[in-house]
């Protein structure tokens, strides 16, 4: 089986009923069957990933001192700013990666930030190199678009409104963005990142061209090599769960078993913080206790609010900001 790939191009120009139908069944099929695909006709310049990727490259590249300006430790509970190789414990084990998180970016005098909401306030970006700022922010906005479309075709593929997730979900969405460098592996022993499912509703990920990505698909391993100027668009646990498990948020891992550096770049387009996921309508219930999980956790056992349900997960992967910035 292979990751399948779809052209949002018809999607995007808010066209009649009939010229989606090929590209809404192409979402619907590829959200059942392996919860990845990979978006082409997205409308974003090449330019702009390539210019993330450069100036991305040049930040990592910097000594640690210099990197540590913006070390995560400064970003609070924001949960933003740089962590060094080893920093994140993806699946309990520290990966082979460093990276810079972002997010939204809020001004200090956001309600939000004011109020102290874990996940919420401005980014932290270096000095060096200085167009690393603008490229993040125009990434942001342009990739985040980009979800709302796929969002809109994942509605209808549910049999729903068009606009049910703007409606019910994301009309003030958490975005949460990262940039990830990744050596390459040391040993066999090593992982890029370890196994498991994305928390929220779709994550949009630019991967350069080495590869190393790869998804679990009715307990085999597949490749999901790099394909020209797409995006990989895989589903989240929020899906999984409103969809009674119609729709897959897969396990997926990495391993950078080439002599060269990685650079992944990973979207997340998520419910609001505030929003309490429910199954959609229609949606029949599953038996799913979590035994045969990544992680032994149900999503489908569980309810809360969004915010609620990823400050458990952000506590299991980076266990010191947990404790002393987010609990
Ligand atoms: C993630 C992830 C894959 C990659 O950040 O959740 O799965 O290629 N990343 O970086
Ligand atoms: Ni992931």
């Amino acid at each position: 089986m292979d990751v399948p790939i779809v052209d949002l191009a018809p999607l995007r120009a808010a066209a009649s009923p009939d010229t989606v139908t090929a590209t809404v069944s192409g979402i619907d099929r590829a959200c059942r069957d392996v919860g990845f695909f990979y978006v082409v006709g997205h409308g974003v310049d090449p330019a702009l990933p390539d210019e993330l990727d450069r100036t991305a490259r040049e930040f990592f590249a910097l000594d640690e001192r210099e990197k540590a300006t913006i070390a995560m430790t400064k970003g609070g509970r924001a949960w933003r700013g740089w962590f060094p190789l080893g920093g994140e414990l993806t699946s309990g084990v520290p990966d082979r990666k460093e990276g810079i998180y972002f997010g939204q970016e809020l001004a200090p005098d956001d309600p939000r930030v004011v109020a102290g909401i874990p996940l919420h306030g401005p980014n932290l970006f270096p000095a060096r190199p200085p167009a690393l700022r603008a490229a993040v922010l125009r990434y942001l906005d342009e990739v985040t678009a980009v979800g709302h479309v796929v969002l809109r075709g994942i509605a209808l593929a549910l049999g729903l409104d068009e606009g049910w997730f703007a409606q019910h979900l994301t009309a003030d969405p958490l975005v949460l963005f990262r940039i990830f460098h990744y050596p390459p592996l040391r040993d066999e022993r090593e992982w890029s990142v370890g196994a498991h499912t994305d928390y929220g509703l779709v994550t949009l990920l630019r991967q350069d061209d080495t590869g190393g990505l790869e998804i679990e698909v009715d307990g085999s391993w597949l490749a999901a090599p790099p394909v020209p100027d797409s995006f990989v668009v895989n589903l989240g646990d929020m899906l999984e769960r409103m969809t009674g498990g119609r729709y897959r948020s897969t396990p997926h891992r990495v391993r950078n078993a080439s002599d060269r550096d990685r650079m992944s770049f990973p979207l997340f387009l998520d419910p609001g913080w505030d929003v309490d996921v429910r199954p959609i309508p229609g949606a029949a219930p599953v038996d799913d206790d979590g035994s045969g999980r990544w992680d032994g956790a149900s999503v489908h056992e569980w309810s809360g609010t969004y915010g609620e349900y990823l400050l458990q997960k952000v506590g299991r992967v980076f266990p010191d900001l947990g404790r002393e910035v987010l609990s």
